[in-house]
């Protein structure tokens, strides 16, 4: 029987990916493994959404050569959104064995038996995926993600990512709430679906049709003890509907990510988001409204093509305005095929980009520590995740709003749900007492 080791980069898309890619190896007779040594086979689940994402995997790639050369035998194979990219160039730049995009994993066995590198990046405008039930690779027992759509069809003009997952699908509820189930009658507490944009979930059968609302009330009616996440929302596209769902149902986690990009409607219009500053500013007003406690993350790119120092400083006055609980921040990174890399110069010299970027994290440091500041004195309940890294005497968990929180373990386990009362934070933290 030989062993598998798979490796996961980029997304929380990946990661369910490899559950599955992992799954179908099972079935066809493979073992997975955490061990690289005794690897038969070393699957790199890959992220081409920033060049430094791509020059972690050619260096991964570079060192596994020195166990390639105690087993001559060893087969390594690039899975994921760069072997989209960069097709067989892999095989001959990189020298690995097996090439194999995100619509490609029903094959995997086959690629891995064959002699011959071989290279299979064909893309679906079908396949979900949805027979196969993942399996939960490096898991704590509490959190899993379920990938309830592929694809993106938003082409924004930065993104690799509608070139890498294709066009946009979606799995059948009844395949989804199964999932969860499962998940939950195997003691996890808390699921997130994911899609690149959740909000164009759909999906129809003979007269009944689903969109994502719907189906977010249906994974939270299993059991009032799952918590149900979801990631991502496109501000364009979030609905009050949806909005009214995560206020009406206790166990839909009250954290929303609704990344902005940029705070100047100049580069949003270059980034073709399809939103104004104003349009996004009233959708937060709507979740603020309806959902008083709701955390907000976003998503920002620094140093985008023609930014100007206004557009920049306008991207720190919209974080400061919506007053974000935890944030994304990136510099930009060209990427090859894009309507940007294409169309517009990436102009803004390196130095520029990092202070500009610099001065986006310092802004959001803050942001974070105030609103940790404002969690003091209130009770959260608090869903356990395991024990504190630093301290084995404490234990760490997570609040609806997705905050970190660590306090003293008593007898309570993972799994529990119990009610906390902050005492003390810092700007990536929450401490405090059981009650
Ligand atoms: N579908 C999600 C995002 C997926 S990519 C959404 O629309 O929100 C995650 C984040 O990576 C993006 O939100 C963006 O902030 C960042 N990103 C994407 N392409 C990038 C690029 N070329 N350079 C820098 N950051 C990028
Ligand atoms: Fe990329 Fe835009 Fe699609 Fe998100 S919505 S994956 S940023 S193209
Ligand atoms: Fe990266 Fe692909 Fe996800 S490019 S962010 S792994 S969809």
């Amino acid at each position: 029987m030989k062993n598998v080791l798979i490796e996961t980069y980029g997304c929380q898309m990946n990661q369910a990916d490899s559950g599955i890619v992992g799954k179908i190896l099972q079935d066809n007779g493979f073992r997975l493994t955490n061990d690289e040594r005794e690897a038969d086979v070393i699957l790199i689940n890959t992220c081409a959404v920033r060049d430094n994402a791509e020059k972690r995997i050619h260096n991964r790639v570079h060192d596994l050569k020195s166990l390639k050369k105690r087993n001559p035998l060893l087969k390594i194979g690039i899975l994921g959104c760069m072997a989209e990219r960069l097709k067989e160039s892999l095989i001959k730049e990189d020298k690995v064995d097996i090439v194999a995009g995100p619509d490609s994993y029903r094959r995997i066995h086959d690629l891995i038996n064959t002699t011959e590198p071989s290279v299979d990046v064909e893309l679906s405008k079908e396949e979900t995926y949805e027979d196969i039930v993942p399996v939960e690779i490096n898991t704590d027992g509490i959190s899993a993600f379920i990938s309830i759509m592929r694809g993106c069809e938003n082409f924004c003009s930065y993104c690799v990512v509608p070139y890498t997952r294709g066009r946009e699908r979606s799995r059948s509820p009844k395949s989804v709430v199964e999932q969860a189930e499962k998940l939950f009658s195997e003691g996890y507490r808390d699921i997130t679906l994911l899609g690149q944009n959740v909000n164009s979930y759909f999906y129809k059968e003979g007269e009944q049709t689903t969109n994502f609302a719907q189906l977010m009330a249906m994974v939270a009616q299993i059991n009032p003890l799952l918590r149900v996440r979801f990631a991502t929302s496109h501000p364009k596209d979030i609905s009050e509907e949806l909005v009214d769902t995560i206020a009406k149902y206790d166990n839909i986690c009250k954290y929303i990510h609704l990344p902005v990009q940029s705070g100047s409607n100049n580069m949003l219009k270059t980034m073709n988001r399809k939103y104004t500053v104003e349009d996004y500013m009233k959708k937060i007003e709507m979740i603020r409204t309806k959902i008083p406690d709701c955390a907000l993350s976003t998503d920002v790119i620094a140093g985008f093509c023609g930014e100007t120092e206004q557009d920049h400083k306008q991207t720190i006055d919209i974080m400061k305005k919506v007053g974000y609980d935890s944030a994304y921040m990136f510099k930009y990174s060209d990427r090859p095929g894009t309507l940007a890399s294409k169309k517009y110069k990436d102009n803004i010299d390196e130095k520029e980009k990092v202070r500009r970027l610099e001065e986006i994290i310092e802004v959001q440091r803050e942001l974070s520590l105030q609103s940790n500041k404002r969690d003091i004195g209130k009770v959260f309940e608090v869903l356990v995740e395991g024990e504190s890294k630093r301290d084995a005497r404490k234990l760490y968990g997570r609040t609806s709003q997705n905050k970190v929180v660590i306090f003293d373990k008593d007898n309570n386990t993972k799994g529990d749900y119990i009610k906390v009362r902050i005492d003390d934070c810092t700007s990536a933290t929450l401490f405090g007492k059981k009650l």
